[in-house]
C-alpha cells in the first residue's frame, strides 16, 4: 500500500530551489512549530482538516508539504488504521518531522518530493490533505501540483487544503496585507485573490468549494473541500 515508484524514494533532481522552506530560510526552520502555535489557530484549524477529510479505516492518505509534521501525526492519530504518508521537498524539515513522528511512536512514511512530481502511480491515493503549503508555490506550480494530486488520487478521491484564501472582511483585508508583502506578492497574490479554488477545478477536480473560513492575525485561513470524479 503506498508503496513510491522506484528504488530511491528519494527524488533524483535537483530541486532546492523550487520550494520555500517553512519559514523561508534554513535558519529559521527550527523555530516553526513554536511559531505557527503561538500566531495561528494550529490545533483547531488541523484537526478540522482531518475531520472533514471523509478518512475511513485502511484508508491511503498523503500530507503534501508535511513540514514538521504536525498535520501527518494528527492525521494518523485520528485514523490509526490508515496508511499515512508525509511528503516535503525539504529535507532538514522531514527530518524534524521524523523525530516528532518517532517520539510519538506514529508509523508514518516520509518521502522527500515536490508537490510537482509524486513518485506514486496513478490513483495511489484515497485522501490528499495539505496545510499552509500552497502559498509557498508559483502559479504554474500551484497548477502543476494540483494536476499531480489528482493524478495520484483514485476515482472519487478527496483533497482537502487549509491556506491562506481571500479575505472574508475588512479587517481580514487589512491584517492579509502585511503578511501578503512579507511572504512575497507573487506567490500569495493567487491565495488573496481567492484564485486557487479556479485551480482545483482547471486540474480537473469537482464539487470544489470553500467549506470554512476562520479569522486569523494574517487574514483569512481557507478550508477548500473538492474531490476527483
Ligand atoms: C509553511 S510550511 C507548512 C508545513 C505543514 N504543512 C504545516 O501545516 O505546518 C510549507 C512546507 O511546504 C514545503 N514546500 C514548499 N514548496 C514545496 C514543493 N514545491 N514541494 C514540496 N514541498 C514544498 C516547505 O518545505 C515547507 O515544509
Amino acid at each position: 500500500m503506498c508503496e513510491p515508484r522506484g528504488k530511491d524514494t528519494k527524488f533524483m533532481k535537483d530541486h532546492s530551489d523550487a520550494y520555500v522552506p517553512a519559514l523561508s530560510h534554513d535558519s529559521l526552520t527550527p523555530l516553526y512549530d513554536t511559531l505557527i502555535k503561538w500566531t495561528l489557530p494550529e490545533a483547531t484549524f488541523k484537526r478540522e482538516l482531518i475531520e472533514h477529510a471523509q478518512i475511513s479505516s485502511k484508508r491511503r492518505v498523503l500530507d503534501l508539504g508535511c513540514g514538521t509534521a504536525t498535520l501527518t501525526i494528527l492525521a494518523k492519530q485520528m485514523h490509526p488504521d490508515a496508511a499515512v504518508v508525509g511528503i516535503d521537498g525539504d529535507g532538514r524539515v522531514l527530518q524534524l518531522g521524523r523525530s516528532k513522528a518517532e517520539k510519538t511512536k506514529t508509523d508514518i512514511t516520509f518521502i522527500r518530493a515536490m508537490a510537482f512530481e509524486l513518485p506514486y502511480p496513478n490513483g495511489s491515493f484515497d485522501c490528499v490533505v495539505s496545510s499552509l503549503m500552497f502559498h509557498h508555490l508559483t502559479t504554474e506550480d500551484k497548477i502543476r501540483s494540483l494536476k499531480e494530486v489528482h493524478r495520484v488520487l483514485r476515482s472519487g478521491g478527496e483533497l482537502r487544503i487549509a491556506d491562506f484564501g481571500k479575505p472574508h472582511n475588512l479587517l481580514m483585508r487589512i491584517l492579509a496585507y502585511p503578511w501578503h508583502l512579507l511572504e512575497g506578492p507573487k506567490k500569495t497574490n493567487d491565495n488573496v485573490r481567492g484564485l486557487l479554488p479556479q485551480f482545483m477545478r482547471d486540474s480537473g477536480f469537482v464539487e470544489v468549494r470553500e467549506a470554512k473560513t476562520s479569522a486569523t492575525m494574517f487574514g483569512t485561513l481557507s478550508l477548500y473541500a473538492a474531490r476527483k470524479s
